[in-house]
């Protein structure tokens, strides 16, 4: 079992590029299938579920490459239209597969997505969507059936801003014929990067970043080559560990614009940050200090994705800090861990309470979800001595290699494999893990 150790107290120095965005080259790969040709996706992390989304095409029929960070998927012939439960598992987003596949094949059958370590991970919204575009959707023994000889134009409002509902809706509607309008839109920029490669393959999406996107369906669709935005949560967690190890860093590669909710909370907690439009400047030199209600928000408010690992580098922050996750149920998990490290947090629900201490000390600690074990990992590098941190897979879902990015920071952290047996578990957590 790989596992990070981390010692904790050195300030991190330097400068990253930041890598592609999961949550913008996810709905891209699904959009992918829509298109009968030759698509080239760069910036395109090696994250693993990238690598499960490059099996779920390669499952549906698409010839697929990936080197390094360019991705050329050729999905010119499909000779399958469902996603069996094995890849459906794998991967929370492969429902963003349902509209895509939809629109270009006229069916498809697929299992419901697991509710992942957040809690429910309903998908009626999206389901809706499909409905009213014109889909008829039915339960099957292996889950969902949804057919629709032709996908036509509609009306589709969202009772709450989805992200995901709002791309499954886009993918399906780029194929209907007529004008689409989605209302009460996600308003992430990754749907605005979806927008603009559905674009580039000849497909006429307006709107996006916004709450009302326009689409005229039915336009014919051609290959094209376009490069993925770089990722806004990943920057926030180097700013996070920075903010917890103290030190200044800058980060390329990613839009400041998209991190302000995250960047304000910094600045008010004593770092000093600046942006020159491209580059952002993050120093800390001294304790921070609590004091904020961060409530997580649909974009462009507080993102719930980066409550954990914000949470961790404010554990050492003077005074108290309250965070509300408003977007999902049970998102949480990495404060026992935190705890462990000797944080001083309550919850309470949807509410966490955080009373500042002076500083975390190393533990061997578990990874339950991907930020999460990102917060695992901030924690560590603010913490005194030596922190362990298991549940890599869940980690390397959404950040490639990132133990190596933070040793160019100056980081002191390794990835090592701990024989299942020895890998300083406590007796408790064997009897946990039994
Ligand atoms: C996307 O998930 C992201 N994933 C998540 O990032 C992110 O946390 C989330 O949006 C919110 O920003 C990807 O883009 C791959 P939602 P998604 O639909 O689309 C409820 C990460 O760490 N809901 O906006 O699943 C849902 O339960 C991941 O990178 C319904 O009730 O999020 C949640 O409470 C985690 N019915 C809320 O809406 C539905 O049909 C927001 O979910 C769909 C969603």
């Amino acid at each position: 079992m790989n596992v990070f150790t981390i010692s904790g107290g050195r300030p991190l120095e330097g400068s990253l590029t930041v890598h592609g965005a999961k949550n913008s080259v996810l709905p891209i790969l699904a959009a992918t299938v829509l298109c009968p040709g030759v698509t080239t996706i760069q910036n395109c992390p090696p994250l693993s579920d990238v690598t499960a989304s490059l099996s779920i095409l390669t499952h549906l029929g698409c010839r697929v490459t990936q080197e390094g960070d360019t991705v050329t998927v050729d999905a010119s012939t499909l000779t399958r239209q469902s996603i069996p439960d094995s890849l459906m598992r794998e991967m929370r987003s492969s429902v963003l597969f349902l509209g895509a596949i939809l629109g270009r094949t006229g069916r498809v059958s697929l299992s419901y997505p697991g509710g992942c370590e957040l809690g429910p991970r309903p998908i009626d919204l999206h389901l809706d969507a499909l409905r009213t575009l014109g889909a008829e959707i039915r339960e099957g023994p292996e889950g969902l059936i949804c057919e629709a000889a032709q996908l036509r134009g509609g009306a589709v409002t969202l009772p709450l801003p989805s992200v995901g509902a709002t791309e499954n809706a886009i993918l399906a509607a780029v194929s209907a014929s007529g004008v689409t309008t989605i209302t009460n839109a996600a308003r992430e920029p990754e749907i605005l990067d979806l927008q603009r490669f559905l674009c580039t393959l000849g497909a006429r999406v307006c709107g996006a970043g916004g709450s009302v996107i326009t689409i005229q369906g039915g336009l014919p669709l051609h290959g094209g080559t376009y490069r993925v935005m770089g990722d806004r949560i990943v920057a926030c967690t180097h700013l996070a560990a920075a903010a917890a190890a103290g030190g200044e860093i800058t980060l390329l590669g990613v839009d400041p614009v998209h991190l302000v909710p995250v960047t304000d909370l910094f600045q008010s907690a004593g770092c000093q940050v600046h942006s020159d439009g491209k580059a952002l400047h993050l120093a800390c030199r001294g304790p921070l200090h609590g004091g904020a209600t961060i409530r997580t928000a649909p974009y462009p408010g507080f993102p719930t994705d980066a409550q954990a690992p914000v949470m961790a580098s404010l554990c050492g922050a003077r005074g108290t800090t309250l965070f509300v996750e408003t977007i999902f149920q049970s998102r949480y998990r990495h404060v026992d861990e935190l705890i462990r490290m000797g944080a001083e947090i309550r919850t309470e629900g949807r509410v966490a309470v955080l009373t500042g201490v002076s500083r975390l000390h190393g533990a061997h600690v578990r990874a339950h979800d991907l930020r999460g074990g990102a917060a695992l990992v901030v924690a560590g590098l603010g913490a005194e001595g030596v922190t362990t941190v298991e549940g890599l897979e869940h980690i390397d879902r959404g950040y490639f290699h990132l133990e190596d990015d933070l040793c160019r920071l100056g980081a002191e952290i390794q990835r090592i494999d701990k024989g299942a047996s020895d890998c300083g578990v406590t007796k408790e957590q064997k009897t946990e893990k039994a």
